[in-house]
């Protein structure tokens, strides 16, 4: 039942409210502003002992362990990365027992996230999962963990779900932050933060006719850049993936830095450039990346928190924290790659090669 819309995708887009409401409710500790989550099995002497964090996930399960992997290294002060779950397993990877691994999926059925997470165990590691599906295989593989109470995801491409499972990352690393160096003030200002969410995700949803007429001018592009740096660097990976999944336009995603290291060589008025730029300390450094592009007739297109000058379009977000500004940036670019592939006729619920669960390897 798509409830009145076109699309699964679109429903899902529309739904993201509600389901980032689901992923905090109930799990928020206002007396001392931290953030329980049951099925962690992670006493906090354990969570005092974690040296490293390791996440591992396919595709934009990656990328949302890649936002994860920030949050928890900037609130919980402890090293985190994220890994493609596959190249994990096939490098035979050193397996530290200081270490706490985190596997993500919303299916919980991925094939290649599944085979890491019982070599894992094999050799003696603790890992949790971050899951939408219950009682899912890995949600029943995993030591603990935490789900991510997205609701059933149709589309063969994942949005709630990727939005969902960012925001319980942000919960796991307010849940850890507050058992060692994140501030009662800080871990406040990350919860307060949270709570703003739903609306200013609404906010975003509501402008969905100025970014369907946006799509219509990108529609015609063979292909797109997206960038980022730090925090942006993710969601430009994940609107990058979103666009080529339906709409088939080729896109590449590159951290904004990266541009003079080779990628500039591409910019020409055919090759538009998507760029995140976020009001926070790397401002400045964004904008010089805008201009360097300028520089070259490429065309802007910028996902900000203020007009920016040197773009042909800006699509406004709400400001959130610093920290959890990628989960709303995210957001009108699902819209984006939604409209162009639209525009394209394309089929927007079951993309050409794609299946929703990868159960293979
Ligand atoms: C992209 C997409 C895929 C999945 C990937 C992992 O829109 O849906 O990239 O994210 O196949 O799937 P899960 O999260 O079920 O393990």
């Amino acid at each position: 039942d798509m409830g009145g819309h076109d699309t699964y995708m679109h429903k899902e887009i529309s739904e993201q409210p509600d389901a980032v409401d689901r992923v905090l409710r109930g799990r928020i500790d206002d007396r001392f502003n931290t953030v329980h989550l049951g099925g962690l099995n992670l006493d906090p002497r354990e969570a005092r002992g974690i040296r490293r964090v390791k996440i591992l996930g396919c595709g934009t399960s990656y990328h949302a362990g890649l936002i994860g992997a920030g949050l928890i290294e900037s609130m919980a002060r402890i090293p985190a990365d994220a890994e493609p779950a596959s190249e994990f397993r096939y490098r035979n990877p050193v397996v530290d027992p200081d270490t706490l691994y985190i596997a993500v999926s919303q299916s919980g059925e991925t094939y290649d996230v599944l085979a890491a997470v019982q070599e894992l165990k094999r050799k003696g590691a603790r890992v949790l999962g971050v899951v939408n599906v219950v009682g899912s295989a890995i949600a029943r593989e995993a030591d603990g963990g935490v789900y991510v109470h997205a609701g059933p995801e149709v589309c063969v491409v994942s949005t709630k779900c990727f939005t969902n499972t960012v925001v319980a990352f942000a919960l796991l690393a307010v849940h850890l932050g507050r058992i060692r160096d994140l501030s009662v003030t800080d871990g406040k200002r990350i919860i307060e933060g949270l709570r703003k969410l739903p609306a200013q995700i609404q906010e975003i949803l509501e402008g969905e006719e100025d970014i369907k007429k946006l799509a219509a001018e990108y529609a015609e592009a063979k292909s797109m850049m997206f960038i980022g740096r730090v925090r942006g660097y993710p969601v430009a990976l994940e609107a990058s993936l979103k666009l080529k999944e339906i709409s088939y336009i080729h896109a590449e995603a590159y951290p904004a830095s990266e541009l003079k290291h080779g990628p500039l060589a591409l910019i020409e008025p055919a090759m538009p450039t998507v760029a995140i730029v976020p009001d926070d300390d790397l401002l400045e450094k964004n904008r010089a990346a805008l201009e360097e592009i300028k520089a070259r007739s490429g065309r802007i297109l910028a996902v900000a928190h203020r007009e920016q000058e040197k773009a042909d379009h800006t699509i406004l977000v709400p400001k959130n924290e610093d920290e959890l500004d990628p989960i709303l940036m995210g957001i009108p670019l699902q819209l984006l790659a939604y409209h162009t592939a639209l525009a394209l006729g394309r089929d927007i619920d079951k993309p050409r090669n794609l299946a929703k669960s990868v159960t293979v390897e």
